[in-house]
């Protein structure tokens, strides 16, 4: 059935080539991930680049996250060591972002990364985007495809609702698996977590076999232009809330409360998988219902519960 949106696109052949044809031309399009939909543009692309932080409205100081195939084609841009080729093999393609050292004659546009001399790499695996990738001879550059500091998108018709016909192609891959942001990585000194994510501070200490420190709050800043004030639905939040409170939105998981006029409840069998999944579409949809207010239940700080916070904690700002 085609979409009742004129640059909603069904993924087929002849999508992909459209595509690869927009972005050959540095036009950006929204894309489906594993983790989120992104808004995406050739990364050696200047034109592209001011094209993505003007529709998002972002300040230029947040430099973007750069898609690749695979690590070979990443090889040109990024300075690789021994952290970043143990934790590729175990998580990528997958949700996973390594800060890595840019090369010199790297040719991502400098607009890009900030005027870093660090640039964030991952390598995607949702099969629309690494089938766009593979036939492209250029990374993608792909942040979230949100306005700045407000809910990332799901899936297609989310995308739409940020961006309206801003773009000339969304690409439908339907709704992201995993549901919250790829896990940042730092692997330009000590490993330490800028974002946490699907894969946790645990699984990356397996794999490394050491103990990895997430970056504090205040110091998760200076990852340059993360905002304290993100993943917001602009409605007041309050965390950590035990009971729900009578006309006001009430987010919660496990047996206690069933899902009901004002309570939303994001997984039964108290899976935070699920909960991450469904947290910013539930956003989304209070948003529209005009609560004044958002509950939410206490998160468990552990696995993908950390990321959990970490957003809803932004968000409450
Ligand atoms: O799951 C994801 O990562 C999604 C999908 C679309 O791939 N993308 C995404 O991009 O979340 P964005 O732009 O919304 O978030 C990128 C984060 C920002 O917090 C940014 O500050 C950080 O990565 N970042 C990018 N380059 C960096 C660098 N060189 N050093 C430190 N942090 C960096
Ligand atoms: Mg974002």
């Amino acid at each position: 059935m085609k979409n009742i949106y004129s640059n909603i696109f069904k993924f087929n052949n002849s999508t992909l080539k459209k595509a690869i044809k927009y972005l050959k031309k540095n036009d950006v399009l929204g894309i489906p991930t594993e983790t989120v939909y992104g808004i995406a543009g050739n990364a050696y692309s200047k034109n592209s680049i001011k094209k993505i932080y003007n529709i998002k409205k972002r300040p230029k100081i947040n430099p973007l996250i750069i898609h690749y195939y695979n690590f070979q084609s990443a090889l040109k841009d990024i300075q690789i060591n021994d952290n970043f080729l143990k934790l590729y093999k175990k998580f990528s393609p997958g949700p996973i972002t390594y800060i890595l050292k840019k090369k010199k004659n790297s040719k991502i546009s400098s607009l890009a990364t900030a005027n870093l001399n660090t640039v964030a790499v991952r390598f995607p695996k949702h099969t629309v985007v690494s089938l766009l990738l593979k036939n492209i001879n250029f990374p993608l550059a792909m942040p979230s495809a949100n306005k700045s500091t407000e809910i990332s998108p799901v899936d297609v018709n989310d995308v739409r609702e940020e961006f309206n016909k801003k773009l000339k192609m969304i690409i439908d891959g339907g709704r992201s698996k995993i549901g919250v942001e790829s896990t940042v990585v730092d692997l330009t000194g000590k490993v330490t977590i800028l974002r946490p994510g699907f894969i946790s501070d645990i699984q990356i200490g397996k794999v490394l076999k050491k103990k990895i420190s997430i970056s504090s709050k205040t110091k998760f800043i200076k990852s340059p232009g993360n905002l304290k004030r993100h993943y917001s639905p602009g409605i007041p939040i309050k965390l950590n809330q035990v009971l729900p409170v009578k006309n006001f939105a009430y987010i919660t998981f496990g047996k206690k409360f069933k899902s009901s006029k004002d309570i939303f409840n994001l997984s039964y069998k108290s899976s935070l998988n699920e909960f991450a999944r469904k947290l910013y579409k539930t956003f989304r949809k209070i948003k529209k219902l005009k609560y004044k207010k958002i509950y939410i239940c206490k998160i468990p700080n552990k696995g993908i519960g950390i990321a959990i916070n970490d957003r809803l904690t932004r968000a409450a700002k």
